[in-house]
């Protein structure tokens, strides 16, 4: 048994909870589920792994939001103050329907999807997608081994204005792609102005640059600055976002990079 072959089920509901462990066995070629009743078991048991310096930490969890004595909320912000030896896709599973909570399950740069309860065999597919991407081959923060830094920054203009619901959409499918492929940044956003800055190894950059150019939910992409760095700027971050108000972004721009370059 390696490490990326434990998954936590944190779920009150026990119905919901087996259901979401049956539909998980029989998908998954390998490894364990294991199901806690609220958060704070699932904390407990974590931390204990790690402070016994087991390898028996989860590379997948799927979190309800409400829950008793520790809820979903609460465990996220215990869960990432701790220091985790790799790697773990978090997902939200919830029967919430309230744009608020997934806006605010974005939030967490530990969260890389957002499911609703009753899980489905075809949400049951795009989890073991998100968990294989981020536990991909390489590792979340340094760079990938022997490839020199890079970093790229452009500027864009949503075509038509994103809303809160739809950036936090962007931002977790970004995360666990971001993840898996060692690449960090950092996404601004103003009133339909972006400005993104990505950073990883110079062909993980190009091709996640690639396609987020051919994005039609933005336009007049062009690229602020393109070349080698020596550290990241934000490597804490598989997509760190911020929404700014317009002068301050006009200032962040010009401070980012003075001379924008053509495409
Ligand atoms: C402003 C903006 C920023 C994005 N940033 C990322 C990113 O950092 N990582 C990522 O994987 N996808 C990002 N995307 C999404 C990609 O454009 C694209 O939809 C996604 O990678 C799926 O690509 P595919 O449809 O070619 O598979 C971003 C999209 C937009 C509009």
């Amino acid at each position: 048994m390696n490490r990326s072959e434990l998954v936590y089920v944190i779920e009150d509901d026990s119905t919901t909870a087996t259901i979401t462990r049956i539909l998980l066995e029989k998908n998954l070629h390998s490894g364990r589920v294991q199901l806690y009743a609220n958060g704070q078991q699932a904390f407990n048991q974590l931390a204990a792994a790690l402070s016994k310096g087991t390898d028996d930490v989860p590379d997948l969890i799927l979190l309800d939001l409400n829950m008793p004595l520790m809820d979903g909320w609460e465990f996220l912000d215990a869960f990432s103050r701790l220091p985790l030896p790799h790697p773990v896709c978090v997902l939200v599973l919830t029967s919430s329907i309230n744009p608020e909570d997934r806006i605010k399950a974005a939030s967490y740069q530990s969260v890389a999807g957002y499911f609703a309860k009753p899980l489905e065999l075809s949400s049951v597919m795009q989890i073991l997608r998100l968990r294989r991407a981020a536990s991909g081959p390489e590792p979340r923060k340094p760079n990938v081994a022997g490839a020199p830094l890079h970093h790229l920054v452009y500027q864009s203009h949503a075509t038509t204005p994103l809303d809160e619901l739809e950036l936090a959409r962007l931002l977790t499918q970004s995360r666990a792609y971001n993840a898996a492929h060692g690449l960090t940044g950092l996404l601004l956003y103003s009133q339909g102005s972006i400005m993104q800055l990505l950073e990883g190894s110079e062909a993980h950059v190009d091709a996640v640059f690639a396609r987020i150019a051919r994005d039609p939910r933005h336009t007049r992409v062009v690229k602020l600055a393109d070349g080698p760095v020596s550290h990241r700027l934000f490597a804490q971050w598989s997509m760190g976002f911020q929404t700014i108000n317009p002068f301050d972004f006009a200032q962040l721009t010009g401070y980012i990079s003075p001379n924008p370059i053509g495409l």
